[in-house]
């Protein structure tokens, strides 16, 4: 208590200082730990067949025989000025050997010097040496740049919806500071890298300076010949600017094995769902019948989130399964289970899992919620629907007919032939649903699987694609979404689902006559009079 406050202030100050350093330590640690993973260095070469391996041995044994021809040149010219000094020597006894010795070490600096400052300016030697202080600042750089590069394309890609919004203003600015932050990494890297430069090249002429001064010092006390001299010195140079060039060959190997551990990871990933799997049954006739039971499942990316909770639901042979309920409810999840793209956490989809998935997929005709068209012809994108043979052009002139787009199709300057642009954007929204019901309808699926297919239609174009798609369900398991209730009504059943539970099954008569939540979902849209 009577302790002196300076003495307190100056324990707590030591103390705060412990705990600096040992802060700092533990995080050094944690960069350590937090080390990119790499393969190991013989891994990187995992698939490299014979050949590959017969090209790195004859390029190793070259670069060996190519690094020693260098120094057994200094050696030659160690010999070669021995031999000159001594021939000159017994010529003119006039001039004592030191003097040739000085002569000849001043003549050797010059022609050293010129030849180093050569091997410098080329092999970039002063960037080598500071390479580490510069990969920090470059890697900054080119993530900056690589945000900005993001930004850019992200708007140029909705630049509709930016114009739309007004957000010119904001995405400018927005790019700018990414760049702002590049900018500054640039100069940085900049500023490092002249200085580290400098102080690279006041290294080498101080350390000719040492050289030169201890060899003649050797030369004068007759340890050593000047040809000796010179060869030491050009051999620890030529070495030095050796170790020098393996640096960046190092760093590219590193990040060969950084790189090779994420794409390896890629390519030693077994999906649970393999789509290239040779297993399961190729039935030649099947049914057609779903049943799903129990279907327990949440999605991989929120796990917590429970979509599907024990879903029943059974859809016989031939017939039209009608799948009805709010947004969000699970509709469009139970149709992707049926296509295998998930497998749910519990219960099953039978005959689905037996199946071989490419096989299985084969059989199933789609029209998803929001058709993707290809940058292709429109002749391409219906011809999509079946990829194990050649479509003829009939055919796809059938299905564009039978989707109602053949019509719109005729009409335009170049046909089938006309691009559809980057994701179908030259098409208006029912269009691009024609198309794609076209597609599905080409391909004369077993099951045929409708997700909201023709609500982007006018009641008028509606009712000829609804009449197509009644006549391609005839004799095919369809499944049907549709929150315009009116499409479904001939279904023969329909399955009502409430937050991932089917709540209500039967006809539409069936239904309505039980007043439950189909009957208010009816009676709800009659009142909005969207029917
Ligand atoms: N890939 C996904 N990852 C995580 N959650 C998802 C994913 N896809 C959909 N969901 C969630 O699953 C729930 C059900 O989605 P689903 O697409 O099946 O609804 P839906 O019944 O088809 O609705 P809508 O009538 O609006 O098309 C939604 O709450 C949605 O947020
Ligand atoms: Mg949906």
């Amino acid at each position: 208590l009577n302790k002196p406050p300076f003495v307190h202030n100056h324990y707590s100050e030591k103390e705060e200082n412990d705990e600096k350093t040992n802060k700092k330590k533990k995080k050094k640690k944690k960069e350590k730990e937090a080390k990119e993973p790499m393969v190991g260095p013989f891994s990187v070469f995992r698939f490299a067949d014979s050949l590959d391996i017969l090209m790195l041995l004859v390029g190793t044994v070259m670069a060996i025989a190519n690094g020693v021809v260098l120094p057994l040149m200094c050696i030659v010219f160690g010999d070669m000025t021995d031999s000159l000094v001594n021939s000159a020597s017994s010529n003119t006894s006039a001039t004592p050997p030191s003097e040739y010795s000085y002569i000849t070490v001043i003549y050797s600096v010059v022609i050293a010097h010129f030849i180093l400052i050569q091997i410098i300016k080329r092999s970039h030697l002063g960037l080598f040496l500071c390479e580490q202080l510069l990969t920090n600042f470059t890697t900054k750089e080119q993530s900056a740049y690589a945000k900005a590069g993001a930004v850019a394309e992200e708007v140029l890609s909705a630049i509709r919806t930016v114009f739309a919004f007004s957000g010119q203003k904001k995405e400018i600015e927005r790019y700018h500071k990414n760049l702002e932050n590049a900018k500054t990494m640039g100069i940085r890297k900049a500023v490092s890298a002249n200085i580290a430069m400098g102080f690279t090249f006041l290294m080498i002429d101080l350390s000719y300076a040492l050289a030169f001064w201890y060899g003649s010092t050797l030369i004068l006390s007759g340890e050593y010949t000047i040809g000796s001299v010179l060869t030491v010195f050009f051999v620890v140079i030529i070495g030095v600017f050796a170790m020098g060039q393996t640096s960046p060959n190092i760093q590219t190997f590193a990040s060969a094995r950084g790189a090779a551990y994420k794409v390896y990871n890629i390519i030693d990933h077994n999906p649970t769902i393999d789509s290239y799997s040779e297993t399961g049954f190729k039935p030649d006739l099947i049914k057609g019948n779903i049943e799903f039971s129990n279907i327990h499942f949440s999605y991989p990316s929120r796990p917590d989130v429970t979509i599907l909770d024990q879903m029943c639901l059974s859809v016989s042979s031939g017939q039209t399964m009608a799948l009805v309920g709010s947004s969000g409810c699970g509709k469009s999840t139970t149709i992707q289970l049926l296509q295998r793209f998930y497998d749910p956490q519990e219960g099953s989809v039978s005959d689905v899992f037996i199946l071989n998935i490419h096989w299985l997929r084969s059989q199933i005709g789609i029209v998803s919620q929001e058709p993707v068209l290809f940058n292709c012809t429109l002749a391409e994108n219906i011809a999509y629907g079946d990829n194990s043979r050649k479509v003829t052009m009939e055919e796809i002139e059938a299905a564009a007919k039978s989707a109602n787009i053949h019509s719109f199709i005729d009409e335009l300057p170049q046909k089938y032939n006309t691009q559809a642009g980057d994701k179908g954007t030259q098409l208006s929204g029912g269009q691009k649903q024609r198309i794609a019901i076209a597609r599905a309808i080409l391909r004369n699926p077993k099951v045929l699987l409708l997700d909201e297919a023709t609500s982007a239609l006018d009641t008028e174009s509606e009712k000829v694609v609804q009449e197509a798609l009644d006549q391609a369900s005839k004799g095919r398991t369809c499944i049907i979404v549709a929150h315009r209730l009116s499409t479904i009504r001939n279904a023969d059943r329909i399955a009502v689902f409430q937050r991932g539970v089917v709540v209500e099954q039967g006809t539409h008569q069936q239904l309505l006559a039980k007043k439950g939540v189909y009957h208010m979902l009816v009676t709800t849209q009659l009142g909005h009079g969207t029917e």
